[in-house]
């Protein structure tokens, strides 16, 4: 079975074929980052109508790509939520549009399971059962994987997600929208030990997560430290830093517990913030600490993308899942 998978849930628009024999044919993306970094986060009416815009060029290129018709498609798999609800409305209707034409089965996916099985398509992909920590813009969540859909929350952010607390961060720290490359990037140039931020809910048992402290610790930092000009680029720096490691730190030592309360060893990373490279550093050190077994996807594939969808879509559809002619399009849907 080929399956096409498309992607709108939020500003990457990402298109993918997937082949049951030959695995990923082909995928591309429009990333929209610079047509709302002017307005330091992504617009939503300028998603939906950048999506509209570049569907079917994409759709195009990863045909072509492939070396396919219209014809070889044999599904298509779509983002039906979470997400921004325009935007998902955009993926859903040209999906819908797009099966009617060819006739084919069309599924809508969950935007989470995507990434979550995003490392799958790998060459080392990990087998069942899982555990996956799920770090995006919106969700910060520890999962068991026994098999797919069947998924065991272990716990989750109580407030701000890994991803909106790197971007908040970021904009405190006067760098530029999506934030999370950039305060890594910043946090390069610290100085380890300046400063030491909290490692929110670590010393109580569980499994839940709160990033929202660290955003004030943040703040408050920045203003005390500052000279009469302001934070300097040192300050500004060394803060990054700071704000980095509590971060990762913290998502290390819930993997570590979510590892040990479960038995299970593998550990699978995805969602935008699994593209970090101190985060990817200091998970894969529980290898040798931990017998952890560490997957993550490409790097391009942490964030958004159509093969996530494709794959995830074509394991479904595989497994004989279809939906009938009504568009879905759920902002918010568990996972
Ligand atoms: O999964 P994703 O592309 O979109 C959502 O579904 O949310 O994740 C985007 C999030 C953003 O908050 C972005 O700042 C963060 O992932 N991110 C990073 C890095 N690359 C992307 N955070 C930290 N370090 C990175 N290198
Ligand atoms: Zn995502």
């Amino acid at each position: 079975m080929r399956v096409l998978g498309i992607e709108t849930s939020c500003d990457e628009t990402g298109i993918a074929l997937y082949d049951s024999n030959d695995g990923l044919l082909a995928h591309a993306l429009h990333s929209q980052v610079a047509a709302h970094a002017a307005y330091g986060g992504v617009v939503p009416e300028l998603a939906s109508r950048d999506h509209i815009r570049r569907l079917l060029p994409l759709c195009e290129r990863v045909l072509d790509e492939a070396g396919c018709g219209r014809e070889d498609i044999d599904a298509i798999a779509y983002t039906a939520g979470p997400g921004l609800i325009g935007a998902l409305l955009v993926g859903s209707t040209f999906a819908h549009g797009l099966a009617r034409g060819l006739d084919v089965p069309v599924l809508g996916v969950h935007h989470m399971e995507g990434h979550l099985l995003a490392p799958m398509l790998e060459e080392r992909a990990p087998a069942f059962p899982f555990i996956a920590l799920l770090v995006s813009g919106g969700h910060t969540q520890l999962v068991k994987v026994e098999a797919l859909g069947r998924y065991e929350l272990l716990g989750e952010s109580v407030d701000d997600a890994a991803g909106e607390a790197f971007d908040k961060a970021a904009r405190m720290l006067g760098l530029g929208y999506p934030g999370g490359p950039a305060v890594a990037k910043m946090a390069l140039s610290g100085t380890p030990g300046r400063f030491r931020f909290p490692r929110p809910m670590t010393s109580k048992p569980g499994l839940d997560f709160s990033f929202s402290g660290l955003k004030t610790y943040t703040r408050n930092t920045l203003r005390d430290e500052a000279g009469p000009e302001g934070a300097d680029e040192t300050l500004r720096a060394d803060v990054a830093l700071a704000f980095e490691q509590a971060v990762v730190d913290t998502l290390a030592i819930k993997c570590r517990r979510a590892m040990e309360q479960t038995g299970v060893r593998r550990l699978v990373v995805a969602g935008g913030v699994g593209a970090n490279r101190a985060l990817r550093e200091r998970l894969t050190a529980l290898e040798g600490s931990h017998q952890a077994e560490l997957f993550f996807p490409r790097l391009d594939f942490c964030t958004d993308n159509g093969a996530m969808i494709a794959y995830a879509g074509h394991e479904r559809l595989v497994a004989g899942q279809r939906d009938g002619t009504e568009m879905l399009a759920v902002p918010r849907w568990p996972l």
